[in-house]
């Protein structure tokens, strides 16, 4: 096929390369048919008719193409958000973790939330983990690395301040045990609190294998839940490298439910529980450029 018809074709390219070349934005590396739809939406919500003449104004106008990079950004997240993977986490993966620390008799649990939004995914685990804990009297350490790229997104996520419709996934017994109420909102608890670092950190990274707020990677388990779809697929492999790269042999990792088959397609990772997206490291996998991973 002719690579060259096919980048004419490409309907998004225009809006990329006037993004790229007026403002110095660089929008390249998001998922095709994720960046029309955000092109339609800015252009509707612009009150344009085509997209020629949306990218006459994303061109000459700054403060749309902020707009416009303002939408490519999705932030929803939710307190234990896929049931399923938050069920293994409980009944199978931490028990495992707090059991396989306590028999090496040294060093703590180590978890990466990456792409944490305002906190939901991090603190859910941390909820989770302080339950076990202190049910099985266990004195095993955790520590949580939350990290984002939106500073405002993790200032909201260190408060640790959430509204009751924030709050409506959380189980009433978590509600009273890991948070304390404050009018009509509920803060998470200092106990729990301490255990989890937020820091700001761009998954796409190339001069980082892992956020330098955990020093060395190692972890554990790593959780990069409803990110990687908005990525097209070169993006989606230099992250999932990152991932793969930070975890300790043999460590796991969770992605959101429609990111499952992007894990499967880029290897190095063993599906356990085929209709849930949680993953095993393949220790040692080789990857294309022959390096170890
Ligand atoms: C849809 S939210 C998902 C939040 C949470 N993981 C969940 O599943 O509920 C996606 C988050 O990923 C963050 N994100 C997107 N691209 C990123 C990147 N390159 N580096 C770090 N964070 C990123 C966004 O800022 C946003 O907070």
């Amino acid at each position: 096929m002719n690579s060259r018809k096919n980048k004419n074709n490409n309907p998004n390219d225009a809006t990329v390369q006037i993004l790229g070349r007026a403002h110095g934005l660089d929008v390249s590396f998001y998922e095709e048919s994720f960046l029309r739809k955000v092109i339609d939406k800015r252009r509707v919500a612009a009150g344009i008719r085509t997209v020629d003449d949306y990218n006459v104004v994303l061109a000459e106008n700054r403060s749309e193409a902020e707009k416009f990079c303002d939408s490519l950004r999705i932030i929803y997240s939710e307190f234990f958000r896929n049931p399923l993977s938050f069920a293994l986490l409980e009944q199978l993966i931490l028990p495992g973790l707090i059991k396989a620390k306590r028999a090496a008799g040294q060093g703590g649990i180590r978890i990466w939330s990456a792409g944490c939004a305002s906190g939901q995914e991090p603190w859910s685990v941390a909820i989770l983990l302080n339950e076990l804990l202190r049910k099985g009297h266990e004195l095993v350490p955790y520590r949580i690395f939350a990290t984002d790229l939106s500073e405002p997104d993790l200032e909201k996520a260190r408060a640790g301040v959430y509204s009751a419709d924030e709050l409506k996934n959380v189980r009433l017994r978590h509600l009273t045990d890991s948070f304390t109420r404050t009018g009509e909102c509920w803060t998470l608890l200092p106990g729990i609190r301490e255990r989890v670092q937020f820091s700001q950190y761009d998954l796409l990274d190339a001069d980082t294998v892992c956020p330098p707020s955990s020093i060395y990677g190692g972890f554990d388990l790593v959780l990069c839940s409803n990110v990687l779809l908005y990525y097209n697929p070169e993006a989606q492999l230099r992250i999932l490298d990152k991932l793969c790269a930070g975890l300790a042999g043999g460590g796991w990792l969770i992605t959101g439910e429609s990111e499952r088959q992007i894990v499967e397609r880029a290897g190095g990772f063993r599906n356990v529980f085929p209709s849930i997206p949680v993953f095993q490291q393949r220790k040692f996998i080789v990857n294309a450029a022959g390096k170890k991973r």
